[in-house]
């Protein structure tokens, strides 16, 4: 480890380190603030980008560096490895208080070992390995200098236009809560400090999912019931978890930047949840308030930002140019300065930097955690876990390891990086180490099946030069596998689209495919719920693999040949066409609801397309079948205080062994506003060999059935419910109940 330079001034702030065991952090932070001047503290409050270049300094900006020294910078984003993160951590080191830098960065779905997308990963609705991913990306990143991840995000979407779609955990409020919860926990691990933890990020705070007409950064319009009904209890569930900070985010909503927003950052977050720690802005959102027609320039954007709660500023240069003037002036309260810094040297202690702001900056951890095999392998599980079967005509899958010859075609059959998605980081040597689709095949039937190869068409392309040769491929082979999709960068941030068909020609490549008779089995790699109808319709079987991370191939390898059985379910809707967007399935019944779907007279329902979605919430094959019997209730009634238990017999009726994911729905019949039609209010995964039965149990007390009124309080109100259990949110077993007024 190297050494600290210490002057003694120095040595007398680290606590006089004999001492500073036993002082509190509280009591440290404020030693230190009362050295501060004016322009350290806001020092502290500034965010920088550290330009990074793979061959060359960390930054080339000597002025930033500059800044380091002078102690006008807190906080710099994209700046990893153990050798660059020391080298800057050194130049804070020279300066007058030598506070310690804070290294963040977008760790959203893996470091060097690359996860599935967050959106895959909540298909696999299991939150003990969503946590151990969200860990296994900690313990990567910490060991590369990193203190601090840019993630979880966990803006409700309900619209797969919106491109960060595939950043989150889908459509609902409930299992979006519990996945915000375990990717908190599993990269803030045991406690902050630890060198295989980093601390989260709640991210954007808030609505920003809501985007009106899924477009990147566009407003945000919502009645506050729902915005507390649906979009805040994902961040309500991430701050109770102990996120260690938020990030604001780039919509207004309802008027006013979310950036600027004193309702959400001062009286809903550090107000109301008691919220202590730190608010970030997100990249330069303090001065887009200018563009929103908010704040003048960028003082008046700085004054609005650091009023309504935004305690560092990325990237926008409004505070660091303009709050000491505004302090000055009187316009802005020391004591407001002083909260946020109090705030963020907070975490600086937490995290140990000030005892030792090397300690994340080993390089022989760094060497351990690169390509770690474990690490590997967890990811791998992952994977397979995320993959959800969406059709499997006459049990065409599992296919059979004796299957003579199989012939993959599709423009991602030998794609490699299109399999780490977006937001992931490339690496130099990544085509040898990501596994392909055709990698993954030909590793686990080795010689005994010949794999035939077409590419068919790329992934946009237009002409349909490739057909001839995939048809000619398809007759050849006893099987098809067809793997298409979208590019790495179609879906993520300011990737949002108007059209999410299947890109190019590749559906019409499926329909060419298709004619030859072949058994089909489709592929679909993407970050969004994307449109197919004629592959729902024509295609064999159908998996829908996401973006799966670094073991990609293998883990699709291990589904197609029923090594691993398929337990993924959909965590968001999929529409059948744009025009339905947004579908979702926590709904209300409107006054004029329509029965089924050929109902369409002056009903609510469009007369030229199905009202639900292709592919429900919550919905997923297995290659075993699953009998959910009829609901007992423990009695019909109960009052607040009190409690009813559930129970329904899973019998697992196919011939191979499997896991499902029990969902308990509920619907409230009448309420003093209306009521979703269903709303998941639990869930229960279970493993079961072939033949096995078991009894699961659910609990209903008045606490499951609160919701928000009209004056926003969280409330039940006694009369007749419907609880529901299955295996997604459409196809379910029902029982009503009653919750009786009074004790
Ligand atoms: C903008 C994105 O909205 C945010 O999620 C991300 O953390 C920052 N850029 C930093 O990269």
């Amino acid at each position: 480890m190297r050494k600290l330079i210490c002057t003694p001034f120095f040595i007398a702030l680290l606590a006089g380190s004999a001492h500073a065991q036993k002082k509190t952090i509280a009591q440290r932070v404020d030693s230190v603030i009362r050295l501060m001047t004016l322009d350290e503290k806001i020092g502290q409050m500034n965010q920088y980008n550290g330009d990074w270049e793979a061959t060359g300094p960390i930054t080339k900006d000597g002025d930033k560096q500059d800044q380091i020294r002078r102690g006008r910078l807190g906080s710099m984003l994209n700046v990893t490895g153990v050798e660059h993160t020391r080298q800057l951590q050194e130049i804070a080191m020279g300066s007058r208080l030598k506070i310690p830098l804070l290294f963040g960065q977008d760790i959203i779905h893996g470091y060097r070992t690359t996860f599935p997308i967050p959106l895959a990963e909540a298909a696999s609705w299991d939150l003990d390995a969503i946590e151990g991913s969200a860990h296994v990306a900690a313990r990567e990143c910490a060991a590369a200098g990193v203190h601090w991840t840019f993630a979880p995000m966990v803006d409700i979407a309900r619209d797969p236009r919106w491109g960060r779609v595939m950043e989150g955990a889908g459509e609902d409020p409930y299992l979006g809560s519990c996945i915000a919860r375990a990717r908190v926990l599993g990269f803030q691990g045991k406690k902050l400090g630890d060198t295989d933890a980093v601390m989260a990020c709640a991210k954007h705070f808030a609505a920003y999912g809501a985007a009106i007409g899924g477009r990147d950064y566009n407003s945000v319009d919502m009645s506050l019931r729902t915005l507390w009904e649906v979009y805040l209890p994902p961040f309500k569930a991430a701050e109770e978890a102990g996120a260690a900070t938020f990030m604001n985010s780039f919509n207004d909503l309802n008027g006013i930047p979310a950036t600027g927003n004193a309702y959400l950052q001062r009286d809903v977050l550090k107000g109301k949840w008691k919220f202590r720690g730190f608010v970030v802005s997100d990249w330069g959102s303090v001065g887009e308030m200018i563009n929103h027609g908010y704040a003048r320039d960028n003082k008046e954007a700085a004054l609005e930002a650091v009023t309504a709660g935004c305690d560092m500023d990325m990237e926008s240069r409004s505070y660091i140019g303009n709050m000491a003037a505004l302090v000055r002036e009187g316009k802005v309260g020391i004591g407001l300065i002083d909260d946020a810094v109090r705030r963020i040297l907070t975490k600086k202690f937490e995290l140990g930097l000030f005892d030792d702001p090397f300690r994340f900056c080993n390089v022989q951890r760094e060497q351990q955690q690169w390509n770690n095999p474990e690490n590997l392998r967890i990811e791998q599980e992952m994977a397979k876990k995320s993959i959800v079967l969406l059709k499997n005509d006459n049990q065409l899958l599992p296919l059979s390891r004796q299957t003579r010859t199989i012939a993959l075609i599709g423009p991602l059959v030998k794609s490699v990086r299109e399999n780490l998605g977006f937001w992931s980081y490339d690496w130099a040597d990544d085509s040898a180490r990501i596994v392909s689709t055709w990698d993954g095949i030909q590793k686990k039937l080795g010689s005994g099946t010949h794999l035939l190869y077409a590419k068919g068409c790329g992934i946009t392309d237009t002409s349909r030069a490739g057909f001839a040769e995939a048809i000619e491929t398809a007759k050849q082979a006893d099987v098809v596998i067809l793997d298409i999709g979208e590019a790495r960068d179609m879906t993520g941030e300011a990737k949002s689209r108007s059209n999410i068909h299947l890109p190019g020609v590749q559906e019409e490549l499926v329909r060419a495919v298709c004619s030859t008779g072949k058994p089909v089995v489709v592929l679909i790699g993407a970050g969004r719920p994307l449109i197919f109808n004629y592959t729902a319709e024509h295609a064999g079987a159908i998996l829908y693999t996401w973006w799966l991370g670094t073991k990609a191939g293998n883990a699709i390898a291990d589904v197609l040949f029923g090594d691993y059985n398929p337990s993924g379910k959909l965590p968001i809707s999929f529409p059948r066409t744009e025009g339905q967007i947004p579908v979702y399935y926590a709904h209300f019944s409107t006054g004029r609801p329509s029965k089924n779907d050929s109902d369409v007279n002056y009903v609510s329902a469009y007369t030229d397309l199905h009202n639900g979605p292709r592919y429900p919430f919550g919905y997923g094959l297995s290659y075993t079948h699953f009998e959910y019997s009829a609901l007992r209730l423990s009695a019909a009634t109960f009052r607040p205080g009190g409690k009813l238990t559930a129970t329904v017999t899973l019998t697992n009726t196919g011939k191979f062994d499997g896991r499902e994911t029990v969902q308990w729905y509920v619907r409230d019949l009448v309420g003093s506003v209306v009521r979703p039609v269903k709303e998941l209010k639990g869930f229960e995964q279970v493993f079961l060999k072939a033949g096995e039965s078991k009894d699961l149990s659910f609990t209903i007390d008045a606490d499951k059935l609160r919701f928000y009124n009209d004056k926003l309080e969280y409330l039940y109100e006694p009369g007749e419910f419907r609880l529901f259990v299955g295996g997604d949110s459409q196809n379910v077993k029902e029982i009503p109940f009653t919750l009786i007024a009074g004790r």
